[in-house]
């Protein structure tokens, strides 16, 4: 390439790039192809570790409130085999301990499942290193995991956070980008739809199984906390389902009767110094359900002076701007915003638009039904709302958007990606998303957010977008 060349390709680039620094109203416009298609079957990111009865689909997620115990999850095909895993802490194989599992199976119209392992490692010591074993003979395979530090409201911590994320080959760039941020993140915050089984002829539930071999690379050695979006419903009476959600609590269990929740859909854990709240965006929340009753309750236990982040974690987003699941999150959103506002959320965290948004901090309670003052309106004690659906699935990115933008939504754009909330100390977090068409290391659109117990400033001008 001539040197000219070479100058001008550098000039465009400057003209198309721009970093802004920004308070709001900015929609990237970069265009990415729409449509995806799920990896074929004997894709290298599926194959079956070898031997007999070989365990697959390893995963983990927190086991218990306080990130000392571990749940892990694997599948055999061939027979039950043992429902052991051997574990100990890094520099001590002679000090090996053996926790006993239990397995299930279940039945999906002309699908029968693997023998699904679920085994919980408890007592673990913070802040360590833990190798474990899973499976028998020739086939034992061998992983391992960090355990969070101790609650602290200084502990510094890195979640990554994934949703919609599908098994496409742009779902494979998005594990690959997270896999390769140079923030290194600790565990990952999941906002539902996982593996799209259920766009395949009769809820194919192979692509569960596909799904978790190929997630297994990074969930088998790092918690990826769950929540349940609407691909996770499974629900098909023509075809004689009739039970929802079961593929995915036989697959992926959570540590919900540790919060004191009754359903596996709506729980929460302390982690570093993060409260994370898990709500179910496909599970009743109007006045007197078991949901609501518990989020009240939840809410009423977090101690700030302990873990000073509170996160919330759902599927449907309450302030979205994109022509594609408009308003479906503005039930919950009537129901639980004064709540948010009132305990001072830090972020909420969605998914299922299939596109990536940060709003303002902005509320929108003011609202009776006689006096019609329905507007969001600048609220410090108001969350941060972040879509992050962009996982990169089967349907597609979602790039059709409600014009104007909306003032309350600070920046959005239908690429596919992956993001990391980087907490510093009680104070200070960095947030960043990184979308897969960049370089591993490029903040596409990134905040520092201000805790809003102990350091309740406005943070709106810290943002910066890198748009085309
Ligand atoms: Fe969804």
């Amino acid at each position: 390439m001539s040197i000219n060349m070479m100058a001008s390709i550098l000039a465009m680039t400057m003209l198309l790039l721009s970093v802004v620094v920004c308070n709001g109203g900015l929609t990237g416009s970069y265009i990415r192809k729409p449509w995806s298609v799920d990896m074929p079957l004997d894709s290298d990111v599926y194959a079956t570790p070898s031997g007999y009865n070989a365990p697959q689909q390893v995963h983990i997620t927190q086991g218990d409130q306080e990130g000392k115990a571990m749940i892990v999850s694997w599948v055999t095909m061939d027979e039950p085999g043992s429902n052991e895993v051997h574990y100990w802490r890094e520099g001590s194989p002679d000090s090996t301990l053996v926790a006993e599992g239990y397995h299930v199976t279940y039945r999906y119209f002309n699908y029968a499942s693997g023998y699904i392992h679920h085994c919980l490692l408890k007592h673990l010591e913070y802040d360590t290193k833990y190798y474990y074993e899973v499976g028998i003979g020739h086939t034992v395979r061998q992983f391992h995991f960090m355990t969070p530090p101790e609650i602290n409201p200084d502990a510094p911590y890195t979640f990554g956070l994934m949703g919609d994320l599908g098994q496409t080959v742009d779902s494979n760039n998005t594990l690959m980008h997270y896999e390769s941020n140079p923030k290194k993140p600790q565990a990952v915050l999941f906002l539902g739809d996982l593996s799209y089984a259920d766009d395949h002829p009769n809820h194919d539930n192979v692509r569960w199984d596909t799904w978790g071999r190929f997630t297994e690379r990074s969930v088998a050695y790092q918690p990826w906390i769950w929540v349940t979006g609407n691909h996770e419903i499974d629900l098909a009476p023509s075809i004689g389902e009739t039970v929802p959600f079961k593929p995915f609590v036989h697959r992926y269990p959570v540590p919900h009767k540790e919060s004191g929740s009754t359903e596996p859909f709506w729980y929460s854990i302390k982690r570093a110094s993060a409260h994370i709240i898990v709500l179910s965006s496909y599970s009743a929340y109007g006045k007197y359900t078991p949901q609501y009753q518990w989020l009240q309750a939840e809410l009423a236990k977090v101690d700030r002076t302990r873990t000073p982040w509170l996160i919330v974690l759902l599927h449907a987003p309450w302030y979205n701007s994109y022509n594609y699941h408009y308003m479906e999150g503005e039930t919950m959103r009537v129901q639980f915003e004064s709540w948010f506002v009132n305990y001072k959320v830090d972020l909420v965290l969605a998914g299922h638009v299939h596109a990536y948004e940060r709003s303002e901090r902005i509320s929108n309670i003011k609202y009776n039904i006689v006096d019609g003052s329905c507007r969001p309106v600048k609220d410090e004690s108001a969350p941060v709302y972040i879509t992050i659906g962009d996982g990169g699935n089967v349907e597609g990115a979602a790039d059709n958007l409600t014009m104007p933008q909306p003032e309350y939504s600070a920046y959005r754009e239908p690429s596919f990606g992956h993001a990391i909330f980087e907490i510093k100390n009680r104070t200070h977090a960095f947030y960043s998303w990184y979308r897969n068409d960049d370089d591993y290391a490029t903040q596409a659109d990134s905040m520092w957010f201000f805790n809003r117990y102990w350091h309740p400033l406005d943070d709106s001008k810290t943002s910066i977008s890198q748009h085309y």
